[in-house]
């Protein structure tokens, strides 16, 4: 079952910060959002938290939860999976590797990035395809949440990879699994805002989260100037709009993955290198299942459109 059984969720009045090591081995984590704090452990500690928001001045418990490890995890139980020779494992559980299969070892926590949501798994995908073609070696991970794309990209070899959440509980998860993994040499994980981040130097961009940060980030020139761009967390809706922007902005699709409903994008900007066009070349590439040459894609997304409520 792993670390997490139940989880107890203790919501306070304020945003605040909580030093390590104020809560002990129980305590998971404070997620702050809107004005609110939720305080995560894995045992009950009704009267420590009560203790500790009354020393914190106007701070107070405004309500208590206990949840389901599991039902966090929308109903998941966190087992090994492989996404080609990506093989994920909780920290918690043992797994046996074959020759060539590559280990990331990930304890997320209450953080998003588990690996079994299909926008994760679609760029861990498209992660793999890309440098089975190319080796970018500066990534940058917009909104990593536990990390587990940087360390894929890290693993892949990336030599840097930045990687970038504003929740401060998802860097500090990401930092952990960074660490359990051994790449502090090359994984760097900074808190901040995407925007801040998108002028960066990268040679390959992730971007898997909300359509409305990622549809801010394709304002800026920036962000297609990358050389390999994978964009995920799209509604058919949305990422045919991206597709049919991209003649403006010098950049191709690649590829288009969908599963249970989420489209991962892989884009390529024609202006920098030659990376993405051996894309069109390459010999030895696992084709898999979801593939489809990009007008397939694009034919499929505007049927579905035409089906979308
Ligand atoms: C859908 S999760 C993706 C996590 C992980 N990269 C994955 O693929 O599983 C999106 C993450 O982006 C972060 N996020 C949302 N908006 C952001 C923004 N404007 N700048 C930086 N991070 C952001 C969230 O806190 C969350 O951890």
């Amino acid at each position: 079952m792993g670390p997490y059984g139940k989880l107890f969720i203790y919501e306070l009045s304020d945003e605040i910060s909580v030093r390590g090591g104020v809560f002990g081995p129980d305590f998971i984590g404070c997620w702050n959002e809107a004005g609110s704090s939720f305080l995560f452990f894995s045992r009950r500690h009704d009267k420590e938290v009560k203790r500790w928001a009354a020393n914190q001045g106007s701070v107070t418990l405004v309500s208590r939860h206990v949840m389901n490890y599991r039902d966090w995890q929308a109903g998941d139980d966190l087992k090994p999976f492989r996404v080609e020779k990506l093989v994920v494992c909780p920290s918690w559980e043992q797994v046996e590797m074959a020759d060539e299969e590559i280990l990331i070892r990930l304890d997320p926590g209450v953080v998003f990035g588990t690996g079994f949501h299909p926008t994760t798994r679609g760029c861990l995908k498209a992660l793999w395809r890309i440098y089975q073609v190319d080796s970018p070696q500066i990534v940058l991970d917009i909104g990593t949440g536990t990390g587990i794309l940087a360390i894929a990209a890290a693993k892949l070899g990336a030599l840097k990879v930045v990687a970038i959440d504003l929740n401060e509980l998802a860097v500090e998860t990401a930092r952990k699994n960074v660490m359990l993994n051994g790449l502090e040499n090359q994984v760097q994980v900074k808190w901040g805002e995407a925007e801040a981040f998108i002028g960066k130097k990268a040679d390959l961009v992730l971007a898997n989260l909300h359509f409305q940060v990622i549809d801010a980030l394709m304002k800026r020139e920036e962000f297609f100037s990358k050389r390999w761009i994978v964009v995920s967390g799209l509604f058919h809706g949305q990422a045919s709009g991206i597709l049919e922007s991209l003649e403006k902005q010098h950049v191709k699709a690649h590829d288009s993955m969908e599963d249970n409903r989420w489209v991962t994008l892989t884009l390529g900007n024609k202006s920098v290198e030659e990376g993405p066009e051996r894309w069109q070349r390459r010999k030895a590439i696992p084709i898999v299942r979801e593939k489809r040459s990009i007008e397939q894609s694009q034919d499929h997304i505007k049927n579905r459109k035409e089906n979308w409520p």
